[in-house]
């Protein structure tokens, strides 16, 4: 398999290393993930996340496994099928592992076992390498629409953590700054998990661009008193009538923005559009541990009693401007009018 670094993934002789996203910013931990098991392991639980990045693992690391000699197709099928149980939410998971099943499933029979695995290899990279690509895309196409001047408010993490490329939101947030733009802007720390606070601080101390970090119930009044331009974050997986989930949270800058009168945008690759799915209603959210609201990591402040713990909502495309995709950016008008049904292949 082809050499691959990036921010937090990297495949060197075959062998994938992943960046401990739990530890950041405190520790930078590089883990080699080997087996399935280990890779459902590390999805689940948060150490690699981005619904464009758990998808692009998922298919590599059935990639590396077809190039052992001892893997037979039905064990590759039983993985990818397994990798699918690690999360619920993001479609990017699913269509990534569909592929490489599509592909074991159409050519087992015409074809002898090693001839199929170099054709899972071939798609594992040709999935890693469209995501990136899609990745400068809706940087170029997002950036166009941010001014020298703006201040952004972003939320949870969708740069170069989440994504193999730039990144979706961020990747237009960092494709701006790039260009020369002067922008400023304020990242939500994201509870429970901190995406913002850790990750995504963390991604803008390093690309030098001006950054606030805000704490979630900042957002309204920030935006009451003026002080945000735009809006732009991620999506996990998109609707065809463009509702779409996204981090917990979401939806409350949604509404906040639109009374507000601030554009508010949703950057994702095609990649993330559910072409099955109709509307926000039908998309399964992912509930996670009540510890994670108890408290942070190992630190627990609140006493043991019942807690919510939804890690995604869903946001009405009504409540926002648009959504930017790696082919163009796409008003509410026309994702209202079916835009988005038509870009099935
Ligand atoms: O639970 P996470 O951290 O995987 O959630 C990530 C998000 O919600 C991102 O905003 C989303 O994946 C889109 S960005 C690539």
């Amino acid at each position: 398999m082809e050499n691959f670094s990036s921010v937090c993934l990297r495949l060197k002789s075959n062998k994938i290393s992943i960046l401990d996203q739990r530890k950041i910013p405190q520790e930078e931990v590089w883990l080699e993930v080997t087996t399935a098991a280990k890779m459902h392991k590390i999805i689940k639980r948060l150490s690699v996340r981005g619904a464009p990045l758990i998808g692009v693992c998922a298919s590599l690391m059935i990639g590396v496994l077809a190039l052992e000699k001892t893997n037979s197709l039905e064990q590759l099928k039983e993985w990818s099928e397994y990798l699918k149980t690690s999360r619920p939410t993001a479609v990017n998971l699913f269509t990534c592992l569909d592929r490489m099943l599509v592909i074991m499933k159409t050519n087992e029979e015409k074809m002898d076992e090693t001839n199929v695995k170099g054709l899972l290899v071939k798609e594992a990279e040709a999935i890693l390498k469209e995501e990136v690509e899609m990745c400068e895309r809706m940087g170029e196409h997002g950036a166009k629409l941010i001014e020298s001047g703006d201040n952004i408010l972003t939320y949870c993490n969708t740069g170069g953590l989440a994504t193999p490329g730039v990144g979706t939101a961020l990747g237009v947030i960092i494709k701006a700054h790039q260009s020369g733009k002067k922008i400023h802007v304020y990242a939500c720390e994201t509870r429970p998990l901190l995406q913002g606070g850790r990750l995504t601080a963390w991604e803008l101390a390093k690309n030098k661009i001006p950054f606030t970090l805000i704490c979630d119930n900042m957002a309204a009044s920030l935006m009451r008193k003026g002080k945000i331009d735009k809006v732009f974050l991620g999506a996990d997986r998109i609707a065809t009538n463009g509702d779409f989930a996204n981090k917990i949270g979401t939806y409350s800058v949604a509404i906040a923005a639109k009374l507000h009168n601030v554009p508010m945008y949703s950057v994702a690759p095609v990649s993330t559009i559910d072409f099955e799915c109709e509307s926000g209603d039908q998309i399964e959210i992912e509930q996670r541990e009540p510890k994670e609201v108890r408290g942070v990591r190992d630190y627990i402040w609140a006493p043991d009693c019942n807690c919510y713990n939804p890690a995604f909502d869903v946001t009405p495309i009504e409540t926002v401007s648009g959504i930017v995709l790696d082919v163009g950016v796409f008003t509410t008008k026309e994702i209202q009018s079916g835009a988005l049904k038509k870009l099935k292949k």
